[in-house]
């Protein structure tokens, strides 16, 4: 059985869960149930980052003791894991017993294999990003993301960064699948072919952090820290664990643009020191402004996922994120765009769709599902292209391209509302051709079987609500062709049971 391991960012805890972090998390769920119908077994990972210095000031400013405040802010991110249905295998957070050993184990590895030393750091620090910038990177006073920077001169570890430089350049050329898009490849090796210096990896000047191994005064940078996750959550330092064999090397860590270098350039070159296999595929998504404004605190529309999620149901969240906006590009989350969504795609496509064919399917058959009787081209043509889009919806799934893969759904779904209307089951009923109303009925409700498979990554809730009222469980689904290409998978011993409005149409107008 192929083993796939998928991370999501581990998120900071200075503050409540907003839209951005539920779009990666979500893109990561929807692509480890997506690999669990393909017969794969999965580890999902996501968590949170709890140190640093951003969290320490985010604890005093509130006046909460850090250790209570982490644990609070780390709650919300568990139960909007609920809420979203994530499916992940495991939630880690760094200020656990295990992942500080598994951290300090990491430092002493390179320590030993002469990666790290001591000096003194004098450069530019932003605590917003937790990143340290170069001096010609600093933009009026700026960090290149906008946030305020800080001078900061302290006592400070280095690793050997540069050293890593070559070997970096080699390892992307020779794999220029690992980072995408492409243009997300590109801006990595420009940055590492434009020079790279050693790096700062601890910290004098706070406390609250993973303390240095062999020296308390410092602590480790929290970027060294969180990383480190991926490895934790699976076993290491324990390389012979059964989980570490399984799982190591991740298959695709997901992260956001703007975390692109630490996890692209910073990660490949901590792993190599440690001598330690590196991740097959990075995937940078773009951000979402909110309105088309920036989303920030200070202008007062951070977008709660939970409140969209009750406003507009979570399936229907879920598929506007992944569906709006190719995978990797920018978008705009507005209240405009998320309704038109619902309504043309899964209120007028595809929620149609399924109440015609189960209304017509009650009316002429007592909701029984009908047999074939006599399959003509029609119904070879239509099972042919279904096969067919199958196959392209796995191809771009399997490469993160929701976006296109949901597109295919939407066609999917537009070719069995076509052929009902080419077949005009309701004249077949009214000029009492059985055998006919039979066969077009049966061909749709297994058509529609297909796209509740099909749905199942991004809207698991329909999903499962339409496959049970045609009479299956989830551990009937599955993307293996001799499943999912069975136009013989229902049972005439069934009958359909009526389902409510799964996608009721949204009305404009509401604010
Ligand atoms: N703690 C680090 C990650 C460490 S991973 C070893 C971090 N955390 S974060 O909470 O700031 O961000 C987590 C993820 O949320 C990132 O992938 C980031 O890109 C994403 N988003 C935060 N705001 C976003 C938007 N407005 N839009 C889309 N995603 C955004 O970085």
């Amino acid at each position: 059985m192929k083993k796939i391991y998928i991370t999501t960012p581990i998120y900071y805890v200075n503050d409540k869960p907003h839209v951005g972090h539920a779009y990666t998390s979500i893109a990561c769920d929807s692509l480890s149930r997506f690999y669990r119908l393909m017969g794969c077994e999965v580890f999902f990972l996501t968590g949170t980052d709890e140190h640093g210095l951003k969290i320490q000031q985010s604890a005093e400013n509130k006046n909460i003791n850090v250790q209570d405040f982490v644990d609070s802010v780390s709650e919300n991110f568990q139960s909007l894991s609920s809420s979203l249905m994530l499916t992940n295998d495991y939630f880690i957070r760094t200020t656990s017993e295990n992942h500080k050993k598994s951290a300090s184990f990491f430092w002493q590895t390179l320590v030993d294999r002469g990666q790290i030393y001591l000096d003194k750091y004098a450069g530019w620090y932003s605590i917003r990003d937790e990143a340290y910038y170069q001096e010609d990177e600093i933009v009026d006073g700026k960090a290149p993301s906008g946030s305020d920077v800080e001078w900061v001169e302290e006592p400070s570890y280095f690793f050997r960064l540069s050293e890593w430089q070559e070997p970096l350049i080699k390892f992307y050329r020779d794999n220029p699948d690992f980072i995408s898009p492409k243009s997300r490849y590109n801006e990595v090796l420009k940055f590492v072919e434009s020079g790279l210096r050693d790096l700062s990896v601890s910290r004098t000047s706070f406390t609250w952090g993973i303390k240095v191994p062999g020296n308390e005064s410092h602590v480790m940078y929290v970027w060294l820290d969180a990383l480190v996750n991926y490895l934790s959550a699976i076993g290491y330092p324990d390389v012979s664990s059964e989980s570490f064999k399984k799982f190591w090397p991740a298959d695709f860590h997901i992260v956001g643009k703007d975390i692109l270098r630490f996890h692209g350039v910073y990660w490949p070159a901590f792993l190599m020191a440690a001598d330690l296999p590196l991740p097959k595929r990075l995937v940078a998504h773009g951000w979402w402004t909110v309105e088309k404004e920036k989303m920030s605190k200070s202008l007062g529309n951070v977008v709660d996922p939970n409140e969209v999620v009750s406003e507009f149901g979570l399936d229907q969240f879920r598929y506007f994120l992944l569906r709006e906006v190719p995978f990797g590009n920018d978008g705009d989350f507005s209240r405009e765009s998320l309704i038109a969504r619902i309504n043309a795609d899964l209120a007028n496509n595809l929620g149609n769709l399924i109440n015609r064919v189960f209304a017509m399917t009650a009316k002429n058959f007592d909701g029984k599902i009908p047999g074939y009787s006599d399959i003509l081209e029609s119904e070879h043509a239509l099972q042919n292209k279904i096969i067919d889009l199958v196959e392209l919806f796995k191809k771009h799934f399997s490469a993160t391209e929701f976006s296109k893969a949901l597109s295919v759904v939407i066609e999917i779904v537009s070719l069995i509302n076509k052929y009902i209307d080419t077949q005009k089951p309701w004249s077949l009923a009214k000029n009492e051709n059985t055998s006919r109303l039979s066969t077009v009925l049966r061909t749709s409700l297994e058509s529609i079987r297909v796209v509740s498979f099909l749905i199942y990554p991004v809207m698991p809730k329909s999903s499962l609500k339409i496959l049970e009222s045609l009479g299956f469980q989830e551990e009937s689904l599955s993307f293996s062709p001799e499943k999912i290409n069975n136009f013989n998978f229902l049972s005439e011993d069934w009958v359909v049971k009526s389902l409510d409005l799964l996608f009721p149409k949204i009305d404009k107008n509401i604010s």
